[in-house]
């Protein structure tokens, strides 16, 4: 009996280690994050130092935050997911001659069993070393005083404050850190010293030794964005599978797809398919437009109670370990596309099977938006809807192609194209109603988006998953979801 007993607790705790620490295994390692700061140094200018801080916490509303999400090149860098931190980064190694050799510099949050309980476990130093592999992790607090001498280095280099945090309660807050360093750099200030020695400019007036501060600006995101953009093989695993993700949402929807459908509705299909996947987040706030709706870009209020018999314009992404698509589909609400709704959907596939098939090695981020383009312009110029290459402009009022990574618009320098860049083609087609052309076209919106690899090989297409063709989408949507049988008790 005590046997039993003592196997059922020795299950029990066990089951419960594994429920709570049952988290997936598949995010980028220290390794790759290393690595990355290594290929950063590699290509920092000689005698330089780059500083990169977290993202701020932002307040939603009284004692409610946003769900913290962690600064891109942060994350890229360091795997640290956590806010209140600095990463800094020295081009070559430091205090060679004293010992304690280092190249690069963590400051996380300090552990805090109280704050732990209310918000989670934080990583502290220990967790910096052990699970991110920083040799040189200190608390926040340290950086106040970090002791590096930023006069003696060629270029400190950071990116622009944007300024937006907010100073709490806590010490060792971005708050503090940002004005620490800013001060550390002598920003705004000059700072003088007596009788130091080395490269230094002299006050003439004051008989002073003056050192200044060489800061840069403009170098850290030009650097970032020349390793961002071309994707390693393990981010490659977590982009494609956020894409797939976001290519099964848009599948599900078509077939549970109906015109008594609200848009929220509609984007609460995706969203669900997203979690279900084990996406953490959407990659940017979701857009489900329909009918006229769809015409502005970005539209997020997605507060039409009924689809009715409109086109859905639907531009959402899964983000997966950080790693965000961007699909957009486009679809007839009661599943069989209209004439006049067919002739625009058609131009904008065609034009974004044109941009595809330029998505090659050696062409620019310009070639899919010039090839897109002319196929759209001459398209609505054919039906009659604008009279010239100018006048159709505004129907098409956005660029073709960006990169997505860690950010849904991610950097990059938008040079030549290159293997492992993953780009979205996303011509468009928009009709506000009170638009100059026949009215039977307003209302009309078209946006189809997906996400290319490419390869050697030519462009793979990674959201293809979700048909794109209107004959394709309307064969889908003859097929029943699951959802349609989903029915829950009237509130009314
Ligand atoms: N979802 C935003 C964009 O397509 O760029
Ligand atoms: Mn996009
Ligand atoms: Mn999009």
């Amino acid at each position: 009996m005590r046997l039993l007993l003592t196997l059922f607790f020795v299950f029990i705790f066990s089951f419960g280690s594994i429920a709570q620490n049952g988290t997936p295994e598949d995010y980028l390692s220290a390794a790759f994050h290393k690595e990355r700061r290594e290929a950063l140094r590699a290509s920092m200018p000689a005698n330089s130092v780059a500083v990169f801080f977290a993202n701020p916490v932002r307040n939603r509303a009284n004692d409610v935050d946003y769900v913290y999400h962690q600064d891109p090149n942060f994350y890229y860098l360091t795997g640290y997911k956590e806010p209140h931190a600095v990463l800094v980064i020295f081009s070559e190694t430091q205090n060679v001659s004293e010992g304690n050799n280092y190249n690069e510099k963590l400051y996380v949050q300090q552990r805090n069993a109280q704050a732990e309980q209310w918000t989670g476990r934080r990583l502290g130093i220990e967790g910096a070393k052990t699970e991110l592999g920083f040799d040189n992790a200190y608390n926040g607090i340290n950086f106040l005083n970090s002791g590096i001498d930023f006069t003696s280095f060629d270029k400190v280099m950071y990116e622009d404050f944007r300024d937006d945090y907010r100073d709490t309660r806590n010490g060792a807050d971005l708050y503090n850190l940002v004005q620490s360093f800013k001060s550390q750099i002598q920003l705004n200030t000059s700072f003088t010293i007596e009788n130091t020695t080395g490269d230094v400019e002299i006050d003439s007036d004051a008989n002073m030794v003056v050192k200044t501060v060489k800061k840069d600006t403009r170098t850290l995101s030009r650097l970032m964005a020349g390793l961002r953009e071309v994707k390693t093989a393990d981010e490659l695993v977590l982009l494609k599978k956020a894409v797939r993700i976001s290519a099964m949402g848009q599948r599900e929807i078509m077939k549970a797809m109906h015109p008594g459908m609200s848009e929220t509705e509609v984007q609460g299909v995706h969203e669900y398919i997203y979690k279900k996947y084990g996406s953490e987040y959407e990659g940017y706030p979701s857009i489900v437009g329909a009918g006229n709706n769809g015409c502005v870009l970005h539209y997020i209020e997605n507060s039409k109670m009924k689809v009715e018999n409109d086109l859905v314009l639907m531009d959402l992404g899964a983000e997966y370990h950080g790693y965000t698509a961007d699909v957009t589909r486009t679809i007839p609400a009661n599943g069989k596309f209209s004439d006049e709704q067919k002739a625009i959907y058609d131009i904008v596939y065609d034009a974004q099977e044109a941009g595809i098939a330029v998505t090659v090695i050696g062409n620019t981020m310009q070639s899919p938006d010039a090839a897109a383009r002319q196929v759209v312009y001459q398209g609505l110029i054919d039906l009659g809807i604008a009279k010239n290459a100018s006048d159709a402009r505004q129907y098409f009022p956005h660029g073709t192609s960006h990169h997505i990574g860690l950010d849904v618009h991610d950097p990059g320098t938008y040079g030549q194209l290159q293997a492992n860049m993953v780009i979205t083609v996303e011509p468009g087609i928009y009709i506000p109603i009170g638009s100059d052309c026949d009215p039977k076209w307003h209302g009309i919106a078209v946006r189809i988006e997906d996400d290319i690899l490419i390869t050697e090989n030519g462009p793979i297409n990674l959201s293809a998953e979700a048909p794109r063709t209107s004959s394709e989408i309307e064969k889908l949507m003859k097929k029943k979801s699951v959802l349609n049988g989903l029915e829950l008790p009237d509130l009314d």
